[in-house]
């Protein structure tokens, strides 16, 4: 568990991206990442505020692939609150049916979110399926097991951040600069995070690591977040804007890049935050290993290559108004990608929770999922 500060002076306070307080009429408890790192505040969403929990998603008050399953499926169980009495068990469906599409649509490039969902609705259809045999409904009953489900989806992001964390270490070397893109730390998963996992595992063997945190325009994760949880961490970091990594790298104070990962195709395209397609690229040019770090809930194996990872669109305002102060002329076209796909050609390894998968080809993927090329199956 980190301890916490608010702007670097490290405190006591255990953090917890996402908690679950109660029963199925509990309350979603969630960190707001928007304000960080100058104000520390949590949310509760209670009393079947769906639109709160879409919104939280939305405006990225929750980050972060594993991080947005996990409160999509938490988000499910806020949105039944409305229906816990109902008797009529069509009713009761319909509705899972209306938060599960309503959730779906918050945000559309971390797989992790739709993978958690179809869990959700799994879990339920097999409550359904026992009810129907004894002939015998609860709406309470199946968004108990619901609650259950989503609780087990967050333990499991626990163990599977860990078990990343150890997979990765020995690629750090001692003494190395390893840099990274975003924030793919606790904030971003249950607690222990995925890149930055490999940074804490390397840091609590006794490696002696620094980390560069690119800013990550135009939301500043890297600056706000990556560097928060490093001080946090006890860990060295060095924030750099995003257009001095190629510098950096010049000057040999990076041995190795790890990031994060919203969604990988099947032939090991991953998109990630937007710049992290450039940050391999200058990997690439200074020999330097580019690995990304992620779950096997962040694998899509629906899509041969990265060509069809859809790319949300953000509000143009991140960039002309990027905190409160405009910075770019009104009436100028923006472009304003939240995600960009680096070729697997360029990814040296991939690290999950079951060990590296490199080199990064589709093959070696379905075997370490267990999904070999034949299989109807496409996820889970
Ligand atoms: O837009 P964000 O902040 O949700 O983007 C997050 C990232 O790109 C992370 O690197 C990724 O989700 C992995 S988090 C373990």
């Amino acid at each position: 568990m980190l301890g916490f500060s608010v702007n670097g002076t490290k405190g006591n306070m255990q953090i917890e991206t996402l908690s679950w307080k109660g029963e199925a009429e509990g309350t979603l408890e969630m960190i707001d990442q928007t304000l960080l790192p100058t104000q520390f505040k949590t949310l509760g969403f209670s009393g079947g505020n769906l639109e709160g929990v879409w919104e939280a998603i939305h405006s990225l008050r929750v980050r972060g692939a594993p991080a947005i399953g996990i409160a999509a499926a938490y988000g499910v169980c806020i949105g039944l609150q409305s229906v816990l009495d109902e008797t009529d068990e069509a009713a009761f469906f319909k509705r899972l049916d209306e938060v599960a599409t309503s959730l779906a649509g918050s945000r559309p490039t971390a797989v992790n979110l739709f993978w958690a969902l179809d869990r959700m609705r799994k879990a339920a259809g097999e409550t359904r399926r026992l009810m129907d045999e004894t002939g015998t409904f609860s709406a309470r009953e199946v968004a108990t097991r619901m609650l259950a489900e989503a609780r087990a989806i967050h333990e499991e992001d626990r163990r599977i951040c860990h078990a990343i964390g150890k997979s990765g270490e020995p690629l750090i070397p001692d003494g190395a600069g390893v840099l990274t893109h975003c924030n793919a730390g606790g904030l971003a998963t249950s607690e222990y995070g995925t890149a930055l996992a490999v940074f804490a595992c390397a840091h609590e063997a006794g490696k002696n690591i620094r980390v560069y945190a690119d800013e990550t325009r135009p939301l500043l994760q890297g600056a706000r977040l990556t560097a928060w949880e490093m001080l946090q961490r006890g860990i060295p970091v060095t924030v750099i804007c995003d257009s001095m990594a190629a510098q950096v790298m010049r000057e040999g104070k990076v041995q190795a890049v790890v990031v994060g990962a919203d969604r990988i195709a099947a032939n090991g395209d991953t998109a990630n935050k937007i710049g992290t397609y450039g940050v391999a690229c200058l990997a690439h040019l200074h020999g330097i290993p580019f690995y990304v770090a992620a779950p096997k809930s962040t694998f899509d194996l629906t899509l041969a290559t990265g060509d069809a990872i859809p790319i949300e669109q953000r509000n143009p305002e991140e960039v002309t108004r990027g905190f409160g102060r405009q910075t770019v002329p009104d009436g100028v076209d923006v472009y304003n990608p939240a995600f960009d796909v680096t070729p697997a050609k360029y990814i040296k390894g991939i690290i999950t929770e079951f060990g590296v998968v490199s080199p990064v080809t589709e093959e070696n993927i379905r075997a370490m999922l267990g999904k070999p090329a034949a299989s109807k199956e496409t996820q889970g």
